[in-house]
């Protein structure tokens, strides 16, 4: 055998040469780098480096057999092992990275909170036709300079049918007509049978002039068919000043007819009777088509009316109006039933 210094001693005990060691760091390293690469989350990626850089790693054996190399090939070998080591340190923290970064992006579209969204499934509900009817009636009549007045549901006796000239034995009073209530003596009180009784309220409860519309529920003792309810809902006015004429009722209830329906609405007053008016009439609206729609009654308030709420009827002059609000509402909507509007079927409701 010929000393050939050119040749790599074979280490001693015939254990593996400079170049199987460094051929063995290439694969470890390339072994290394494509478990990193395949590492998919934090957690894997901590295991794998521990298992490739650790100290049962591939590479912490190999350089535990270093020092069986001459010093030449330790250098030699040492040196790779370093790089390759590096290297697989670098690509591990390379990795890291990658996997934080979508870690965080995974986080932000989980955590993400878009206040602009519209979220379905909370339908809101929306007023009664009827109610919605009373709110634009308000609305055409405060257009116009009323005010609005309510008073209540359950009422005297005096302020319902005395002050406004029924006389007793008035038929409106007779008791299939009209719901008793059993408080105070017998035929006291009573569900209000129209809202005239808020013009008594209005009137008595301060000085004119008044201008006052007044919407409320009333009931009568009447069974439910297509067109009566026994709980209905009526709109009344009043209009105290001085020098009021009928004139000026007629000018009212056509401005109204018109501003409420359409300027090509007209109405017409028929002679009619009420206790509490003086002249009295009834009023219809005339549409489009030609065709009239009795709507309700009106007149010049009665001058007993008003001397009953203290008003002297030689220096306050007036006249009044009343209507139902319901039939209307479901006449301009096509409902043919008064029933409908009241059964609280929802499918029913929602169309309007
Ligand atoms: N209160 C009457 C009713 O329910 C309607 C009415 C007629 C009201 C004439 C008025 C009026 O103010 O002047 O039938």
């Amino acid at each position: 055998m010929t000393d050939d210094p050119d040749t790599p001693a074979a280490p001693e005990g015939g254990g593996p040469g400079a170049d199987d060691l460094v051929a063995e760091i290439g694969r470890l390293e390339d072994d290394a780098r494509v478990r990193v690469a395949a590492a998919g989350s934090a957690d894997e990626l901590r295991a794998v480096e521990s298992d490739v850089l650790g100290k049962r790693s591939g590479f912490n054996g190999l350089r535990k057999r270093l020092g069986g190399l001459d010093a030449e090939s330790r250098r030699t070998v040492g040196k790779v092992l370093h790089a390759a080591t590096e290297a697989v340190g670098a690509a591990v923290i390379e990795r890291r990275a990658v996997l934080e970064a979508a870690q965080r992006t995974e986080q932000l579209i989980d955590e993400r909170l878009d206040l602009t969204e519209v979220l379905p499934g909370r339908p809101a509900g929306h007023l009664h036709l009827v109610t919605q009817a009373i709110q634009e009636l308000e609305d055409v009549f405060v257009g116009m300079g009323f005010t609005v007045a309510e008073g209540p549901e359950v009422e005297t006796d005096w302020n319902n049918f005395g002050a406004l000239n029924f006389p007793p034995g008035h038929p409106a009073r007779d008791m299939y007509d009209t719901l008793y209530v059993d408080f105070g003596g017998p035929g006291s009180t009573v569900l209000r049978t129209h809202t005239s009784p808020v013009q008594v309220r209005v009137m008595t409860g301060g000085p004119p002039p008044y201008y006052s519309v007044m919407p409320g529920r009333v009931f009568r003792s009447d069974t439910a068919d297509a067109t009566h309810m026994p709980v209905f809902h009526q709109i009344e006015g009043l209009v105290v000043d001085r020098d009021i004429t009928f004139a000026d009722l007629a000018g009212t209830i056509d401005a109204f007819t018109k501003a409420y329906f359409g300027g090509d609405f007209t109405s017409r007053l028929r002679p009619s009777y009420f206790p509490f008016t003086e002249p009295s009439a009834e009023f219809d609206i005339q549409r489009p088509d030609g065709t009239w729609l009795e709507l309700g009654g009106c007149g010049m308030v009665h001058p007993d009316v008003l001397r009953n709420c203290g008003i002297d009827p030689d220096e306050w002059q007036g006249f009044a109006f009343g209507f139902g609000i319901d039939r209307l509402a479901a006449a301009r909507h096509g409902v043919d039933d008064l029933r409908d509007l009241f059964t609280n079927d929802i499918r029913f409701l929602t169309q309007f």
